[in-house]
């Protein structure tokens, strides 16, 4: 069957991810992707989706609620999917004000649209930080969905007010909703500010490698298509109301994580410099995905050892990508985070 699927954020890192696993899985979809190119969305990204005619692209703010009003009124979407918004931690704890604008007000604004125009099915993808952190010393514990929402930075804070906006809107106003929470992804157009493609991109130019604090924290890593999948299933099989936790039982301590990137690139571990600290630094992710996993047959079908060795390989092929991004604004922004460390 024909549908039509919004998605917003489509430029970014999953999003993007997300855009070309449904046009290559539906090829009789439209999907329209609505993004406003904050610095981490980059419409190059797009190049080859943009070739689609089943794909369209639209710069608009998810706070802009005219826009979007208008445009959902001409598209009449089956499906809403919500990736937009502000999502790394360290920008969270220099500036939280934007975090709380798109990631809480965004969402709220394409509800409200969703509401207005009776979207059937709305889907907000959210993140296992809602639930705040797990010590070391319990490997015997894990985020259920059921885990009480416990923030730690200003980023999952605002996720977290967005999922409890959501909830509350399923509950008033019966709004066809449903929640993701996904563990850390990995994959191809991650933007190099995050930890995996930042240390790709450092070791590859012989650069000093920044390792926050002892480097010890442990996050739970899912190849990128595999919560493309995820989504998959629950916008079309997924229960209204519901929360479901996506996450591949792949916890590793960020220091591995560096150590393996180096020696898959054949450079020295002299290179990795421990540094500050992050503000509230979580300590462990882990996610328990048994909901998904028995209720929607969801399973990760990549193992981290194949799907570093694809994320390296791909950032080794892509440079023109990453050079293009790390020669503009981010540069800025990068001296200003770790200058002086
Ligand atoms: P990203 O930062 O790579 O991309 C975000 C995209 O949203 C960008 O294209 C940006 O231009 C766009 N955007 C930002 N503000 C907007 C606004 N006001 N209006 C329209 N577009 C806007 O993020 P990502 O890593 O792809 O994450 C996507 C979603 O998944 C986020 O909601 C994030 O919280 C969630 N998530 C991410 C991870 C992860 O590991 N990266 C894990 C779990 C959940
Ligand atoms: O868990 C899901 C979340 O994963 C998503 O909701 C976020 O949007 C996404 O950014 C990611 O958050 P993290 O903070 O876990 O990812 P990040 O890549 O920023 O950092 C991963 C770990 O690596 C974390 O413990 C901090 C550490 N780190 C990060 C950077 C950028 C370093 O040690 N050095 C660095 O330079």
């Amino acid at each position: 069957m024909e549908k039509t699927i919004i998605v917003t954020g489509g430029a970014g890192f999953i999003g993007s991810n997300f855009v070309y696993y449904m046009l290559n899985k539906y090829p009789n979809y439209k999907i329209v992707c609505v993004d406003c190119l904050t610095y981490a969305g980059n419409l190059s990204t797009l190049k080859k989706a943009l070739e689609n005619p089943n794909f369209r692209f639209e710069k608009l703010n998810i706070c802009d609620k005219e826009g979007i009003r208008k445009l959902f009124s001409e598209v009449k979407p089956d499906i809403v999917v919500n990736f937009a918004a502000e999502s790394h931690v360290d920008r969270s704890i220099e500036g939280p004000e934007i975090f709380v604008d798109t990631n809480i007000k965004g969402t709220q604004t394409l509800m409200e649209v969703c509401r207005e125009l009776n979207v059937p099915r709305y889907h907000q993808v959210s993140t296992d930080e809602v639930y705040g952190d797990l010590p070391l010393d319990r490997p015997d514990l894990f985020f259920t969905e059921t885990t009480p929402i416990h923030a730690s930075s200003p980023y999952s804070a605002s996720k977290a007010g967005a999922d409890l906006l959501v909830l509350a809107y399923c509950r008033t106003f019966k709004f066809p909703a449903t929640i993701s929470r996904c563990s850390n992804n990995y994959g191809p157009y991650h933007f190099p500010e995050k930890l995996i493609p930042l240390m790709i991109i450092n070791a590859l130019a012989d650069k000093p490698l920044p390792v926050y604090g002892d480097g010890l924290n442990v996050r739970d890593w899912l190849y990128v298509e595999d919560h493309c999948k995820a989504i998959d299933l629950i916008i079309h099989n997924g229960k209204i109301g519901e929360v479901y936790n996506v996450g591949g039982h792949n916890e590793m301590a960020n220091i591995d994580i560096v150590k393996l990137i180096l020696k898959k690139l054949d450079k020295p571990e002299s290179l990795i410099t421990f540094v500050e600290d992050r503000k509230g630094h979580d300590r462990r992710y882990a996610i328990d995905p048994t909901k998904i996993s028995s209720e929607l047959g969801w399973l990760p079908d990549t193992k981290f050892a194949d799907g570093i060795e694809k994320t390296i390989d791909w950032y080794l092929s892509h440079k023109d990508w990453w050079e293009e991004i790390i020669s503009g604004e981010y540069q800025n922004y990068y001296s200003k985070m770790y200058g002086g460390k």
